[in-house]
């Protein structure tokens, strides 16, 4: 059993030193006192340059969160969830995402050895998944792929078919229904020829009443318009290939269960991202995020990406109290990306008991939320600059562009620049309206160009970070059961709306419920 980060005899030091320097830090003094601030705080990892130093911490506090992490084990926690031990403890599972993305024809390092039998199979299930794709590319008879998921089997082929559009086919349209909601299914199927359109039905558990539904939608409208052979129109990606066929849908890409819902992008999930970019480009996607693990698995703990980030966010959760986290992407194609990063860091660790069901002590995940910039600037960023509460921000941004408009993208990119130095400079002003207080913390993460690779890279770093504070937390970070009680509240309610039976409810549903049957 490993130490929770409260548990450590740092936590005190950090809570004394957040009471002495931590609260009242000035980052313009630290900058003036500290000419190798930027040099320390800043550092590269695999396709992403990472900028930290305009944030609300100095090296004393980092140096007391590298030993918390020392303490609570972060390298063999890290080893173990590599390794593919049970680490999803209320589900009995391994968490192996990283094995989808181990190239194959990679000698396994002599510490992994669980995972080498699971290999064998990841690669020909990628194959035939990659091989599926280019057949689906080559078929110029085939212009619509519609994705049916929702949560990991949505966020993160959505948010990866827009961040890599300059990589996309020519020629096919790709659409995404999540919601159970039939404005969405309906609006996209009547842009849709059934001999012209491949849907994939993603679902890890083939359970989710959402995907069940549209995709039983989907179906009965395909052959209400006379569509014929459900084997070449529908695809299932799912843990449960038994009960894709049982729905009558015979092609099939499977995974696993030790791959977490939203953690999947890179299991058969990613089936619309390998057809959109092509088996070389989810190839390269793979090898970004690999880079990123084996960064994450070697790089020391002080020049560890993740595990700064991860330890950045518990200082900001639990010392400075900051309950929040803004995520900007300065780049169109990143559109989902907070949509995405929300179930990652919320799904995962939106949790109030530790492993051992222990009620924690502490705040846990932060609320994160955001949308790209420049837009963002033009809406909530009055608040970042003059609210109340301080919000952390977290700015991506793109060096190179993908179009050919001059001047946008110099743009765009002082735009990201002036916001994060507009926080931390702020303007004085003797008119309380004007006066910008600045001191307000930013990260920067630069990638070189949005591409398959810079891609991996970004989300895997993501990952890693969500695992460190979550160890550090020392929460499961792997489960969600919070979301199944609404499921089973609303198959109950769904029968009531039919009835119109609202004994044992309370007063507000009871009332509600009539109302909605009016
Ligand atoms: O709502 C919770 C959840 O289980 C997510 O964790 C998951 O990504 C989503 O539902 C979809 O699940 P599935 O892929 O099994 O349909």
């Amino acid at each position: 059993m490993h130490l929770r980060c409260d548990e450590t005899p740092q936590w005190s030091l950090l809570r004394q030193h957040f009471e002495t320097a931590g609260r009242c830090l000035d980052l313009r003094q630290a900058f003036a006192a500290d000419a190798q601030r930027f040099a320390h705080f800043s550092q590269s990892a695999p396709h992403v340059f990472a900028d930290l130093s305009k944030n609300l911490w100095d090296r004393p506090a980092e140096a007391l969160l590298l030993d918390m992490a020392r303490q609570c084990e972060i390298e063999s926690q890290r080893d173990a969830m590599l390794r593919g031990e049970t680490i999803n403890g209320t589900e009995q599972r391994a968490v192996l995402h990283t094995l989808l993305r181990r190239p194959p024809g990679l000698a396994l390092p002599g510490d992994l050895p669980c995972v080498a039998p699971d290999l064998v199979q990841v690669h020909a299930t990628l194959d035939a998944m990659l091989a599926f794709a280019e057949t689906v590319r080559a078929d110029e008879g085939i212009t619509d792929v519609v994705n049916i998921g929702i949560g990991g089997s949505d966020l993160g082929p959505h948010m990866a078919v827009l961040a890599l559009e300059a990589f996309r086919i020519p020629g096919k349209r790709f659409h995404f229904v999540s919601n159970i909601d039939g404005h969405e299914l309906h609006a996209v199927l009547r842009q849709l020829r059934p001999e012209r359109t491949l849907f994939l039905v993603a679902s890890k558990t083939f359970t989710t009443i959402e995907t069940m539904t549209n995709a039983r939608s989907a179906l009965a409208w395909f052959q209400a318009q006379g569509g014929q052979d459900v084997s070449r129109h529908f695809v299932a990606l799912t843990t449960h290939v038994e009960a894709a066929r049982a729905l009558g849908i015979t092609t099939t890409f499977g995974f696993w269960d030790w791959v977490g819902g939203r953690y999947s992008l890179w299991s058969a999930i990613g089936l619309p991202v390998a057809i959109a970019v092509g088996a070389e480009g989810f190839r390269s996607l793979l090898g970004g995020a690999h880079a990123m693990d084996e960064h994450f698995r070697t790089a020391p703990l002080a020049s560890n990406l993740p595990v700064r980030l991860g330890l950045l966010d518990v200082w900001y959760r639990n010392f400075h109290g900051f309950n929040n986290r803004c995520v900007a992407p300065y780049h169109a194609g990143l559109r989902r990306l907070p949509a995405y990063l929300q179930q990652l860091e919320m799904e995962s660790n939106g949790k109030r008991v530790d492993r051992q069901g222990r009620l924690l002590p502490m705040s846990t995940s932060p609320i994160l939320w955001g949308e790209p910039g420049s837009n963002g600037q033009h809406a909530f960023f009055q608040m970042l600059h003059q609210g109340s509460d301080v919000l952390p921000l977290e700015i991506v941004a793109v060096r190179q562009r993908a179009h050919p408009l001059a001047g946008h993208h110099q743009m765009l990119l002082a735009n990201a620049l002036a916001q994060s130095q507009a926080l931390m400079v702020g303007r004085p002003s003797t008119d309380g309206h004007r006066h910008c207080p600045g001191n307000r913390p930013s990260t920067f993460l630069l990638l070189d160009a949005l591409a398959p690779a810079s891609l991996g890279a970004l989300i895997a770093l993501q990952e890693h970070r969500v695992f460190v504070s979550g160890c550090l937390w020392g929460i499961n970070s792997f489960d969600q059961w919070g979301v199944e009680l609404g499921k089973g509240l609303a198959r109950d309610l769904e029968l009531r709306l039919a009835s119109g039976d609202a004994t044992g409810l309370d007063a507000s549903t009871a009332g509600l419920l009539q109302r909605l049957r009016g």
